[in-house]
Formats: structure tokens, C-alpha cells, sequence
């Protein structure tokens, strides 16, 4: 079969590397891809409609959209109305990561646990809501804000900075609607499942690391590593996330009738009073899914392609037992100001400490070397036996890669370690 994979990062990347496992599938094309995802070729446009007559004249065999900004402009009711194959939720669907405001009232009417929330219009309501909270309070842009718009504010000075921040157009559209939130304290972690709207099936738990500075310190990130499985889920907690988040949410999508036939992803905070969740994504988490995929035993076009003919109930899935953790090397300077073009060296040396190397942003330059050409640029995955195994088995391969602007946090996983 032929594959279209929308999108550049890591987490494409990752899926074009399983997806070229399987001896059915002949050929990927990624749009816009990346030149380094070797098992792909890229296709350069974002353009929809040219999308979908790339994949109508190439007779694409199945789409897989890798980030929420086409799904959230429709691509699958595009691709649907041409009867084209294509994984993913619909726009409708797809608000549930669109739109915190729908997200809330979604879990509110299906019963799913979540923080106490109130939605604001203007910047008036907003600022009076904060007060409301004990702090530390969470305000959140509506829309989609490119992982921007959630500040965790500690004192009332902050709070009402994120309110006028989001009021200001910080955030275009997406700050014109304002979600005030509890709140929640606790461990994270990221639970990601495959359904077709029928019936779903979770993936292995993993926990992205989302600040900056180790420890968890710093500016927010789209996510410096992560790790699988993520011991905070322990068999209790899982069989409350089944029962409490994973089963509600398919019940909420049937009586929605959403098409849904793609990835569900539940950021999930572990607290004293069981999961709760923080947000839902429509699509694979990145960097989770360099940790989450390598473990996959099963063949991912199948599944995938049996949750887009709404067949998920004949597919089961093995997995791996061993850990993964995937390290993010990204430029000196993000998630602020960062170089790009600078030449990276040393990634065969790092895959032959038993490393797999995801390409998120980089590029090649005019002799081919691999350059750098964007904030997180590489992710660095190794499986071990034990949880520390892991953890050396990737810092080895890190430590192999030849690129002096290069930073990443040297504490992925180890959280894992103490469970
Ligand atoms: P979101 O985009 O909603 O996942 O928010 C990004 C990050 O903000 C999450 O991964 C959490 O670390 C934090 N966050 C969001 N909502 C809350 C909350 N209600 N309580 C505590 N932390 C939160
Ligand atoms: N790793 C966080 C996300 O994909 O949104």
C-alpha cells in the first residue's frame, strides 16, 4: 500500500520509520516531510487541496495526519468528501483539541474527570474569575495556540499577566475566549489510544517531560523527551483511566457522533483523587510516540488501517516489555531565540550505540550535510531491559552526537527511576 504522512517532525518521522516495517506497505510520502526521514519521500506542500489531489493521482491507499492544525482545518472532511482514505477525526471531532472551552463541556457532559473550570468572553469576567481560585491558577487561550496559550500562574500578578496576555491578540484568535481552571496537583502523564468511534484500543502509557530546564523548571516546551511505559500508571490507575476516561470518552464520541477514527491523546494528571484530564489531542503526542512506536510489535498500517474502515475490533496489538526513552536534542535557546544551519555530526556513531534517531528539525545543506533548521531537532530513542538501561543506552547515543549547540536535559526518565 501507498502512504501520505502529513507533517515534519519527530513524531512523523517516527511513524514513517514503523510504517516502513511492514511488508505491505511499498512506498511513503511525507508532506512536507523532512529530507532526513529516509524512509520517505517528500512531497512539499501543506496546501489541503493539493493534498488531496496528490493523494487522488497517487492513489494513496491511507493518509495519516500527524499534527492537529490540518485537523482542525478540516483535512479529513476534505479527504472524506473526495473518498479518500485518511486517519484522523473530523473538524467537528477535532475541536476536542481546537477548542479547551468544547474540550470542558464535552468531559462536563460524559462524566469525565477533569479540573473545575469557568469559560470568559472578555477580558472583565476573566479577571474576576481568577480571583475566584486559590491560586496557583491555570488560564488557558481557547483556540489553538501552538502549545503557547496555558499559564500556571502562582501569584495574582501572574494570573491577571495571562489574562491580559490572551486579551492582548498574544494568541490571534484563539485569546478570545478565556478557560479559568483549578489548579491540579500531581504527576502527568500521557495516555494515547487508537479508536474508530466503535470500539478503542489504548497504546502504552508514556510521560512527555514538557519544561525546558531539568527538573522541571523552566519555560513550557512542546516536549524535551519522554518515556515508555510511564510508572505512574500502575495497574490501579490504569484500570481507573479505562473506566473513568477511556470507555466515557468512546461513549461521548457515539452519542456526539463524531467520525472519529484516528488517535485519541488524554494528558492525563495522576492526583491524590485518581486521573483527571488536563486536555485531550486528536493526534499522536511528540515526542511520545518516538518512545511509544518503537515498542510496538504489531503492524501499524494495519491497525491504522482498520480503524479507517471501522474494522478496530479484529486488530490486537503486542507490544514490547521493554523501556523506552526518547532524549530531544534541540537548538541552544528554545523554546525563546535559537540558531538554525548549524552542521550536526556523529548521528551514525550515535546509531550504532543502539540508537534510533528521529529527524524533527533539521535539513540538509548544499553538500548534504545535516544541519540544523528548527527548536527541537532531533530525537534520540533506546530500549532496554530495565528502566536505566534505557536511560544510559540513549545518553550514550546523545552524548555520540558531534553538535556543540546543542541542548537537552540530561534528566529524562529518571523520575521513572524513583517508582
Ligand atoms: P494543556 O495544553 O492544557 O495540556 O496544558 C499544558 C500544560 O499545562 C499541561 O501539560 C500541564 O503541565 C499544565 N496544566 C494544564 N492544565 C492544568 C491544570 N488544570 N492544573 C495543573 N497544570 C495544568
Ligand atoms: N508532547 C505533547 C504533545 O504532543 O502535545
Amino acid at each position: 500500500m501507498k502512504i501520505l504522512i502529513i507533517g515534519s517532525g519527530g513524531r512523523e518521522h517516527a511513524l514513517a520509520w514503523k510504517l516502513a516495517q511492514s511488508p505491505r506497505v511499498e512506498k511513503i510520502y511525507c508532506a512536507p516531510g523532512n529530507p532526513n526521514i529516509r524512509e520517505a519521500e517528500c512531497i512539499d506542500t501543506d496546501n489541503l487541496e493539493e493534498l488531496a489531489d496528490f493523494a487522488a493521482v497517487h492513489q494513496i491507499d491511507l493518509t495519516v495526519v500527524g499534527p492537529e492544525a490540518p485537523l482542525c482545518e478540516g483535512i479529513v472532511d476534505l479527504f472524506k468528501d473526495r473518498e479518500l482514505p485518511i486517519f484522523g477525526p473530523d473538524s467537528k471531532a477535532a475541536l476536542l483539541e481546537g477548542s479547551k472551552n468544547f474540550a470542558k463541556e464535552f468531559m462536563l457532559r460524559h462524566g469525565i474527570p477533569t479540573a473545575s473550570y469557568t469559560c470568559c468572553h472578555n477580558r472583565k469576567d476573566a479577571l474576576r474569575e481568577v480571583q475566584r481560585y486559590p491560586l496557583p491558577v491555570v488560564i488557558k487561550a481557547d483556540g489553538l495556540a501552538a502549545g503557547k496559550g496555558v499559564s500556571v500562574a502562582t501569584t495574582a500578578a501572574e494570573a491577571e499577566e495571562a489574562v491580559n496576555a490572551c486579551f492582548s491578540g498574544e494568541f490571534g484568535s484563539a485569546g478570545e475566549t478565556v478557560v479559568v481552571e483549578e489548579c491540579l496537583i500531581g504527576e502527568e502523564a500521557s495516555i494515547i489510544a487508537l479508536t474508530d468511534g466503535r470500539s478503542i484500543i489504548p497504546l502504552v502509557s508514556s510521560q512527555d517531560h514538557k519544561r525546558a530546564g531539568e527538573n522541571d523548571t523552566g519555560p513550557n516546551t512542546g516536549g524535551m523527551g519522554a518515556y515508555s511505559p510511564a510508572p505512574v500508571v500502575n495497574s490501579g490507575i490504569w484500570n481507573r483511566v479505562e473506566k473513568e476516561i477511556i470507555q466515557p470518552f468512546l461513549m461521548g464520541c457515539q452519542e456526539e457522533h463524531f467520525d472519529y477514527r484516528g488517535i485519541i491523546y488524554a494528558g492525563v494528571m495522576i492526583t491524590e483523587n485518581g486521573p483527571k484530564v488536563l486536555e485531550f489531542n486528536v493526534r499522536f503526542g511528540d515526542p511520545e510516540t518516538q518512545a511509544i512506536l518503537p515498542r510496538l510489535k504489531s503492524d501499524l498500517s494495519e491497525a491504522m488501517q482498520a480503524a479507517v474502515e471501522q474494522r478496530l475490533h479484529e486488530i490486537s496489538l503486542e507490544w514490547d516489555n521493554r523501556h523506552a526513552v526518547c532524549v530531544v536534542l534541540a537548538a541552544d535557546g528554545y523554546p525563546g531565540k535559537y540558531q538554525k544551519g548549524e552542521v550536526i555530526k556523529g548521528l551514525e556513531k550515535a546509531e550504532n550505540a543502539g540508537a534510533l534517531i528521529f529527524h524533527a528539525g533539521t535539513g540538509k545543506d548544499s553538500q548534504g550535510q545535516v544541519i540544523s533548521n528548527g527548536g527541537r531537532v532531533l530525537g534520540i530513542t533506546a530500549l532496554g531491559e530495565t528502566l536505566p538501561e534505557a536511560i544510559e543506552k540513549a545518553y550514550t547515543a546523545v552524548n555520540a552526537v558531534d553538535w556543540p549547540g546543542a541542548y537537552f536535559r540530561r534528566d529524562i526518565a529518571r523520575r521513572g527511576c524513583d517508582q
